[in-house]
């Protein structure tokens, strides 16, 4: 019977479009082999044959995420120019890939929740009946990978082994998704052993949409422009990918699993999937605490969880755990514990430097795939932001010519580098554990260049919730053609809930009763400016000092001052060591005006309304009390 017997294939994958030939014997007959481990696991061999026969590919790659694959689909994309290999000296065992312009960043509006109700899709993601999507989505992958090599890609997120990982198969027709899925999962054989015979995992399947008709050239970054699909079925806990070959549309790990389909198994068994890095504390005095906090994407998430502590508190450290996912469940003790799902970082370049993030810089200076970053003459990359004085010279993320004058920037602003965690100078010695690192606190913030104070600890865990839901960034024209206004982004999971938001705020307030202690809740705003339009708060390594302050409240070593938004710090309570910043220049970023507040809270009840009636009730009664003690001090 086809495929009963397949074994791990790793064949020849040059891609050979007379080769169509070849699917017949592959889908009647199986696979020719050449290693002698066998798959057994007729699940998902039933599911690979299905989707082979639906997609047409002319091979089937069963990925075993070896160092020698990995290397053969590199020289693969080298040749065929999908990735340029970078000056050995300057940046060892590295290259880039320069996307197709219209395929640079997450497709939010051709992103969907196909739940069965609609009602659980919820009124802040889209959504398509389910066989209506189907039917759709059947007609876009029949013969979709015709004249391409279709990967087969198991996928552990979170430490091989841990209670709170999960295994993802992700069905793949792009190398590009192959390589750089060894680096941001527990990618190979290891995994598909530890998957036994089990159907427990998530189906993932990912076309880039451009089939290869006999004789037809490829491209060097082949995606489909006018249909982009990113669908999630969450009764089913599959994926569907269609049309883009970039990053969190393609990598579906990340966000689709990692956040979308993992927020609704978190809903049904009462854990966490959340958009958060976690970072670990430690004081001169060796105690240490982690946190998991959660920003809006273009908040700096990465530089805040390789934060280096400034002069004068050299003597705290900062470890990381994860930069953009946090897993989080209660363990026996009621204790929350949180794994990072991911292996590697998938980072924003542009912005990143030795000033803003050297934990990072160091990161990715070997064994790094760079997308969409500027080339130098010498062969290495750079962006805006990298270096104070641009080169003279450089071929842009387009493969064009560029010049400092030239009125384009050399990076795409979504440029990005995948890179091991491993390699990364901070990382935490319980990266790797599989029982997680205990949580002590949930820091939240946004982008706001007013109102929201630099910090504040609100004065309970519902209310530490509310504000967390009402977390908000202000707009950029690049966004919405709007500048300055807020956009509401609860938990920064807006785009990443895979339910109804309602839902969601209601198992956050239910945490309480499934853990032995809540962790503390903060909200932080780093990004206030003054009249001038300048920041008012250094931001990067000084964000050390506010951690501080947060670690020693959630030791009640320190009081703050009872505000209308919960406790805050006074000028005092700040280690200000080699940092000259005065109180009044603290006033400035903590101050609370009323006025601005009045505003902002009547805002939180225009958002609600935008929510349907599945909005937690609580929140509502928060609201109207925050409303009357604003009114009261105006
Ligand atoms: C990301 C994002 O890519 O949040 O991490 O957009
Ligand atoms: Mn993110």
């Amino acid at each position: 019977m086809a495929f009963r017997n397949i074994k791990r294939s790793v064949q020849n994958t040059q891609r050979k479009t007379d080769d169509q030939n070849k699917l017949e014997p592959l889908r009647n007959k199986g696979h020719k082999m050449n290693t002698n481990s066998e798959i057994k696991n007729q699940y998902l061999l039933n599911w690979v044959k299905e989707i082979a026969a639906l997609t047409k590919p002319v091979k089937i790659h069963f990925c075993d995420g070896s160092e020698s694959e990995n290397q053969m689909l590199i020289d693969q994309m080298v040749a065929s120019g999908t990735l340029k290999k970078l000056n050995e000296t300057l940046r060892p065992n590295s290259y880039l890939a320069l996307s197709s312009p219209s395929d640079v960043a997450r497709v939010e509006d051709r992103t969907f929740i196909c739940s069965e109700k609609k009602s659980d899709a919820g009124p802040t993601n889209n959504w398509m009946e389910p066989s209506e999507m189907r039917t759709t989505l059947g007609k876009l992958f029949d013969g979709c990978m015709q004249g391409r090599t279709m990967y087969v890609i198991p996928f552990c997120m979170g430490p091989l082994g841990s209670p709170i990982s999960k295994i993802g198969i992700e069905i793949t027709d792009s190398p590009y998704v192959v390589v750089n899925m060894k680096i941001m999962t527990r990618m190979g054989s290891k995994t598909l052993d530890l998957l036994g015979d089990s159907e427990n995992f998530v189906k993932c399947v990912h076309s880039v949409g451009m089939p290869l008709s006999a004789g037809q050239a490829d491209v060097t970054w082949p995606c489909n422009s006018e249909n982009k699909y990113i669908v999630h079925y969450p009764e089913e806990k599959s994926i569907w990918s269609f049309g883009s070959g970039y990053g969190g549309n393609a990598l579906l790990g990340k966000k689709c699993f990692a956040l979308r389909i993992a927020s609704t198994l978190g809903r049904d068994e009462a854990w966490l999937a959340e958009h958060m890095l976690i970072l670990g504390v430690e004081s001169p005095n060796k105690e240490k605490k982690y946190v998991a906090a959660a920003f809006p994407s273009a908040c700096g998430k990465t530089n805040f969880a390789m934060l280096i502590p400034p002069a004068g508190l050299e003597n705290w450290k900062i470890t990381t755990v994860g930069d953009d996912i946090a897993w989080i469940k209660p363990d026996l003790n009621g204790q929350l514990r949180a794994i990072n799902p991911e292996a590697g970082y998938f980072g924003v370049a542009p912005g990143t430097s030795f000033k803003t993030n050297p934990n990072a810089m160091k990161t990715i200076a070997t064994n790094t795939l760079f997308t969409n970053v500027a080339l130098t003459p010498e062969g290495d990359v750079w962006w805006e932001g990298m270096t104070d004085v641009p080169p003279q010279n450089l071929t842009d993320w387009q493969g064009k010519s560029w010049t400092p004058d030239c009125g384009r920037t050399a990076a795409h602003p979504n440029a990005r580098f995948t890179v091991a965690a491993s390699q990364c100078p901070s990382a935490d010695i319980d990266m790797e554990n599989p029982a997680g690192v205990p949580i002590s606190a949930f820091i939240f913030g946004g982008r706001r260049a007013d109102t929201i104070p630099l910090v504040f600890q609100p004065k309970d865990w519902n209310t530490g919730v509310y504000f967390a839901a009402t977390v908000g960034s202000e707009t950029t024209a690049a966004a919405t053609g709007a500048v300055g206004v807020v956009r509401r982004d609860p938990m920064a999971m807006l785009p990443f809930c895979g339910y109804n938001i309602g839902d969601y705020f209601k198992h956050w307030l239910k945490m309480p009763n499934r853990t032995a202690k809540n962790p503390d809740i903060f909200i932080v705003n780093w990004f206030r400016k003054n009249e001038a339009g300048k920041f008012m708060w250094p931001g990067y390594g000084e964000n050390m000092r506010v951690l501080k302050w947060m670690f020693e409240r959630m030791e009640n070593k320190t009081a703050g001052i009872e505000t209308p938004l919960g406790q805050m710090p006074q000028y005092k309570d700040i280690d200000w060591k080699g940092l000259d910043f005065t109180n009044e220049q603290f006033n400035a970023v903590m101050n609370i005006n009323t006025e601005q507040w009045t505003k902002e809270i009547i805002s939180h009840k225009t958002f609600f309304q935008t929510l349907d009636q599945s909005l937690p009730i609580e929140f509502m009664n928060i609201q109207e009390k925050n409303q009357v003690a604003f009114a009261q001090l105006n």
